[in-house]
């Protein structure tokens, strides 16, 4: 990873925490605070928040304004994390090198702090500080809604596990169709995000994020299969045995990195318009199918 991007990945991140930390209840508010400040600021890489704020430097926009979408998304995909570790979903007791939420506080709370977090999410996005444009966060709030729910992540996530016990493995058109959902929903909407608080024209960041939402998850899955459980923070070699459909379930891991490494390219050759401002969305692009974590 080149120095440069590496410490705008820091930075970024550091930034978007310090959002997160605004936006969220104090500690002391009520018996929620605790975990939901636990799902949210305990490590993460802040891909999605990245890419919001990332996408929205294309446009000039002030980060002020983007880190609010920033820290919307990384609470969404917080949520989205507690309830797909809870024992009915994955079952999985270690996220980002930590005991899982519902670990820690019971499945009745990880349940509602992802509910909580998602309604935070909307919230955010609402307030007149995200923009002024009362057209602005209808758009965002919109368009956030359908990534989120049953045409997008929460539909993903029902076929991925209705894929555990189907009789015939997925065809590559169908697993394609899940992880845009499960995954690529949040990081298009991510992606696009700037180019919506501009009034700008969506097209090429949707390209741009398709091609890597896919990407991402393929690496998600190729990390399950090589990765390092220490490294990632959660608990690998998982999906075989779950019957998880993937493409490396189909593929194989050297065709799965092939077609990761060829959506990356693809994905970049769409930021063709917005030249070398671009280069951040062009790195993060090369890190997503580069990552250890
Ligand atoms: C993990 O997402 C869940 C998937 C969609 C595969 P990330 O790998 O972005 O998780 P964090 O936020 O960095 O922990
Ligand atoms: C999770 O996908 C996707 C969402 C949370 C929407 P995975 O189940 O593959 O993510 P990990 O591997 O647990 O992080
Ligand atoms: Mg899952
Ligand atoms: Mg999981
Ligand atoms: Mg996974």
């Amino acid at each position: 990873m080149h120095a440069s991007f590496k410490s705008l990945l820091t930075d970024n991140a550091r930034l978007i925490e310090a959002t997160l930390d605004h936006v969220l209840p104090p500690t002391d508010h009520n018996q929620l605070a605790k975990p939901m400040r636990y799902a949210v600021l305990n490590g993460g890489k802040r891909l999605r928040g990245f890419l919001a704020l990332e996408s929205a430097r294309l446009f000039g926009i002030h980060d002020p304004q983007s880190l609010r979408i920033a820290a919307a998304i990384e609470c969404l995909h917080a949520y989205s994390l507690v309830h797909d570790d809870l024992p009915c979903m994955d079952d999985d007791d270690l996220r980002r090198g930590q005991p899982t939420v519902h670990v820690k506080w019971g499945d009745a709370t990880a349940v509602l702090v992802g509910d909580a977090l998602q309604a935070l999410a909307f919230e955010i996005l609402a307030d007149a500080q995200t923009s002024t444009d009362a057209h602005v966060r209808l758009e965002l709030l919109s368009t956030l809604a359908v990534a989120a729910g049953a045409k997008g992540m929460v539909l993903g996530q029902v076929q991925d596990i209705a894929a555990e016990t189907a009789g015939v493995p997925l065809s590559l058109g169908q697993i394609t169709e899940l992880q845009a959902n499960k995954t690529g929903a949040l990081i298009a909407w991510s992606a696009v995000s700037g180019a919506v608080l501009a009034r700008s024209d969506t097209n090429a960041l949707l390209g741009y994020a398709r091609a890597l939402g896919l990407a991402f998850q393929i690496q998600d899955d190729i990390l399950d299969v090589e990765g390092n459980a220490a490294t990632a923070g959660k608990r690998l070699n998982k999906d075989a045995a779950a019957g998880k459909a993937t493409f490396v379930s189909l593929l194989g891991l050297d065709a799965a990195k092939k077609q990761a490494n060829s959506l990356v390219e693809q994905a970049c050759d769409m930021l063709s318009a917005y030249g070398d401002a671009a280069a951040p969305m062009r790195q993060v692009a090369r890190y997503v199918v580069d990552r250890d974590k």
